[in-house]
Parts: C-alpha cells; structure tokens; sequence
C-alpha cells in the first residue's frame, strides 16, 4: 500500500469511495467545498493505493479556534474513509499515521476531530474537554477530540468554529 497526496485525477474516484464508506454523498460534497475554500490543504489531503487503485482517503483541513484573545488556526481531520472491501485491514490506521506525522512536521499545533474515540485515542487524541477546547456539536463529550502537534501552546483554549457548509454534512 501506498500513501500520497491527491492529485486531479483522483477526484472521482475519492467521491466515489466517501461515497460507499459513508453510504451517502455529503462527505464527497464536504471534501469538493473544502477543496474549493482557503481551508484546503493539498499536502494534507492523502490517498491510500493499492495497486494503483485509490481504497482510502484522509483529510485535513483548516478551521479556527477562538480564543478569549484571537483566533487561531487549527486542524479538522475529516473525512476520513476506507473503501467498504478494504476496511479492517489497518489502512485507515496507516492514513491516520501518516497525516498526523505530516501535519505534525508542518509545527501545525492541534488537530480536531468528531469520531469513534476507540479509532483515535491510540493516536494521542483526548476528549477536547481535558483541553478547554469546546465542542460545537450537540454529540457525547468523548467523541469529540484533540491531538495537540509540535506547534501547540497553551493559548490554544476556546472554541471550534467550522464553517456552515460542515455542520450540514
Ligand atoms: C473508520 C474507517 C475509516 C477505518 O478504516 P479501516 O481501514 O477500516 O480501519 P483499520 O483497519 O485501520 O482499523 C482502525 C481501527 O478503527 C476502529 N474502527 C474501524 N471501524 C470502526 C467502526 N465502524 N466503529 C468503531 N470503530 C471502528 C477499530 O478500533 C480499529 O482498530 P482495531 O483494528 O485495533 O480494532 C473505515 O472503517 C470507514 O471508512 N468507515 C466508514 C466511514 C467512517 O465512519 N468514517 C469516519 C471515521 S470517524
């Protein structure tokens, strides 16, 4: 298995896998909006491959944290989506992997994240809550988490705002 960047031609067929992973298009429609805004990252947007054939995708993408003083750039990590004949096979795993090291060597400070909290505390992420970081969702505590990066500090307290176009999804 192979972990790159997206490119162009992989667009379809990334649409195509959110679109079976997630049983519906709105994670294909976020990563097209995300895509198209100033929050998108390329190098933070990672296909798996196998055998030349797109299985997976993980994304980050910016969104602010306001604090009492300023606000401050952070990461959300969505989506992220195994093609179902694939899945349990550790590729979202190695995605996960990957992108954090990247963003990590990037000094990016803190990733975000609405998820399964078993898929993610292996990776060093925490209920936001231990960090002051409110949750914008109406969601149990513990499935939405940070992951501090090298470029984190303490100011980083406050609330995640993301755009409207996600809290649709
Ligand atoms: C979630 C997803 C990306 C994981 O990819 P994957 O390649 O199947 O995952 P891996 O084989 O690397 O396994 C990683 C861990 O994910 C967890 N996991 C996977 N699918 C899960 C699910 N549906 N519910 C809860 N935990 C799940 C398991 O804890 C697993 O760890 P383990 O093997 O040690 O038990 C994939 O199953 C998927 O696309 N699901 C549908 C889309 C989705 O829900 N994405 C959002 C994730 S928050």
């Amino acid at each position: 298995m192979k972990i790159r960047a997206e490119n162009i031609l992989d667009y379809p067929t990334i649409a195509k896998v959110n679109t079976l992973a997630f049983r519906g298009k709105k994670e294909a429609k976020l990563v097209e909006f995300i895509r198209s805004s100033n929050a998108y990252i390329s190098e933070l947007s990672l296909v798996a491959e196998i055998e030349d054939h797109v299985v997976g995708y993980i994304m980050f993408s910016y969104v602010d944290l306001v604090t009492a003083q300023e606000q401050l750039p952070v990461l959300s990590l969505a989506p992220m989506a195994v093609h179902p004949q694939f899945q349990h096979q550790g590729i979202g795993k190695a995605l996960l992997k990957t992108g954090l090291e990247l963003a990590d060597n990037r000094g990016e400070a803190l990733v975000v994240v609405l998820g399964y909290p078993k898929l993610y505390h292996p990776f060093g992420f925490q209920a936001a809550i231990n960090y002051q970081i409110e949750c914008p969702f109406n969601v149990p505590e513990d499935f939405f988490m940070v992951k501090p990066l090298s470029g984190y500090e303490d100011k980083y307290q406050g609330k995640v705002i993301y755009p409207p176009e996600v809290h649709n999804v």
